[in-house]
């Protein structure tokens, strides 16, 4: 054996190792490679069914899918552990004779099978943590209880208008099974339009029959046939025909204040000093254009909802703008939240702008904005929307229609740079395939040093025929 042949041999041993060396990382590997294909799918899954979650079910399943009233809890061991095919089909068909309405396509609602089946996966394997910040991000987190308590004085009075029974039973019904998605009042929420509004009152009583019994097909507008009679939905069709008569707070607010997340604050963080500190101060201190809000008799005697009627409709008459028109109510909740984090430090008085903010801003200017914070303390108590709010809302159902519209996530102000919410990017890189990397180059190692081999050993047995 010459020195060539011995170089040839062991060229060829090494490619093969190298080969052999690949292929066993490459197979040893596989099944972990299917797994996280799988686990990537069934992360996009349980990624779209928060989203279904936080838009269809959590206004009667609750946040952390808890169960709100008589509704019952999503996250249940008893759930958990339904065969598929049970869970699949309660979703998709509903359950007749109850609130919880049929979903799939086939059965009228607004959902493709595929989507039930992600809503299974989240079911059965979804995190309710992740599942209920994914609903506050979205601003959908249910403030209305699935049922509330009519006013009991209010109703009374009702009674005494003509066919005044009818009305009061429709009151009953609705604060029963429709408040939580048509709001107090009728006055509409984030999720489904006004019904207390001259443009639904005046429809013909026919077509509110047929919406309320059938349903709107493809919408969150389930058909109440299988819950109400006849006679209740004609009750109801008065109701909505006839609610200019009805006192202002037979179905009022609860106090119910509105969940945040990290990101919630900081997305309400930005939108506030992008669109309100320029009136009311980096701090909330106030301005001499507009009244403080980081004030402790502001802040302790308004709640959350009262807020975020004031941002979403804004002053009429005043310098304060209607921001419903602008903003998502996602993006006015996160306003919210943000300014109640004031609350617990927040001064009795209102702090001269710019001792906090340390910018400092001219003198005559810190003054001026004292003024105006003592000056508005003295109003304070007409200006407080627990009295606002029942005397804003006649006016209110036409304007509250418009923010119905569903969240945009391109429509948001200040969000732009941060390259869409985390759980798209959380997506975007587990779609990424860093581990291929090293498979690849081995491959190419192994086949370069097998090609070379064979070229080698070519040449040699070439010359050796010479
Ligand atoms: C209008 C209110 C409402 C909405 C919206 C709603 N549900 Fe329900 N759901 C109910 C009620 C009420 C029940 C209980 C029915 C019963 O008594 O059997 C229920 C029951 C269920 C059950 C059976 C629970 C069990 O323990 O047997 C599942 C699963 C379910 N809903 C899933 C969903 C999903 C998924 C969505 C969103 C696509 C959704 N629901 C939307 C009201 C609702
Ligand atoms: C789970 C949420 C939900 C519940 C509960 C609900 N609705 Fe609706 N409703 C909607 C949505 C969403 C629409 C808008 C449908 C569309 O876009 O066509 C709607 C539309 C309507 C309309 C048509 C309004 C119009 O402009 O023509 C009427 C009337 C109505 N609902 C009455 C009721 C009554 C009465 C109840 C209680 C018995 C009720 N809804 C319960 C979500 C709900
Ligand atoms: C162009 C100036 C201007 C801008 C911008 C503005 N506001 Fe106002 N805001 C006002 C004025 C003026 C009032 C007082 C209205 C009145 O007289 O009742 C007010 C009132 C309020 C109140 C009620 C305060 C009270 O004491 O009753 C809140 C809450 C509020 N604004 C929040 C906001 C938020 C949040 C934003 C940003 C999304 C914002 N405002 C943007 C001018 C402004």
């Amino acid at each position: 054996m010459n020195k060539h042949q011995t170089i040839e041999i062991l060229l060829g041993l090494l490619g093969t190792l190298l080969i052999v060396f690949a292929l066993g990382l490459y197979i040893l590997n596989e099944p972990s490679r299917l797994e996280q294909a799988q686990g990537d799918i069934l992360q996009a899954q349980l990624n779209d069914a928060m989203t279904l979650y936080a838009e269809s079910c959590a206004v009667c399943h609750g946040l952390n899918g808890e169960g709100i009233g008589a509704t019952p809890p999503l996250d249940s061991g008893a759930l958990r552990t339904m065969p598929f095919d049970d869970l699949y089909k309660t979703i998709a068909r509903g359950r007749f004779d109850t609130a919880m309405p049929a979903w799939s396509k086939d059965d009228g609602g607004p959902l493709s099978d595929y989507q039930i089946e992600e809503l299974v996966a989240l079911i059965q394997s979804g995190d309710w943590n992740e599942t209920g910040d994914r609903v506050v991000n979205l601003g959908l987190a249910p403030l209305i209880p699935f049922t509330t308590d009519p006013d009991p004085v209010l109703v009374e009075a009702v009674g005494s208008l003509p066919d005044g029974a009818t009305l009061q039973t429709a009151i009953g019904i609705y604060a029963a099974q429709c408040v939580a998605c048509h709001g107090t009042d009728g006055l509409g929420t984030g999720i489904a339009p006004a019904l207390n509004d001259p443009a639904v009152r005046e429809k013909p009583a026919d077509e509110l029959t047929r919406t309320i019994t059938y349903g709107n097909a493809g919408t969150l507008m389930a058909g109440w046939s299988n819950v109400l009679s006849p006679d209740d939905i004609s009750a109801m069709v008065a109701l909505i025909q006839r609610w200019d008569e009805v006192p202002t707070g037979v179905i009022p607010a609860p106090d119910v204040s509105i969940p945040t997340t990290a990101e919630s604050i900081a997305l309400g963080a930005e939108l506030y000093s992008a669109n309100c500190a320029r009136c009311h101060g980096p701090e909330g201190q106030g301005r001499p254009i507009a009244p403080p809000i980081n004030v402790k008799s502001f802040l302790s005697s308004t709640t959350d909802q009262a807020l975020q009627q004031i941002i979403t409709l804004g002053v009429p008459g005043t310098a304060m703008p209607a921001w419903g028109d602008r903003m998502t109510d996602a993006e006015i909740q996160a306003i919210v939240g943000f300014i109640r984090q004031w609350e617990a430090t927040a001064p009795e008085v209102a702090q001269p702008l710019g001792q906090a903010s340390g910018g400092g801003g001219p003198p005559w200017l810190r003054n001026a904005a004292n003024a105006t914070a003592t000056a508005n303390a003295a109003t304070q108590p007409t200006a407080t929307p627990t009295s606002a709010s029942p005397s804003v809302a006649p006016s209110v159902a036409p304007s509250v229609a418009p923010s119905v519209a569903p969240y945009q996530p391109g429509a948001e102000a200040g969000t732009g740079q941060g390259g869409g919410p985390p759980w798209a990017q959380e997506q975007a890189q587990t779609s990424g395939s860093a581990p291929l990397d090293w498979r690849v180059l081995a491959l190419a190692a192994a086949g370069l040093s097998v090609a070379f081999t064979l070229i080698a050993s070519g040449i040699s047995s070439l010359k050796k025929y010479r």
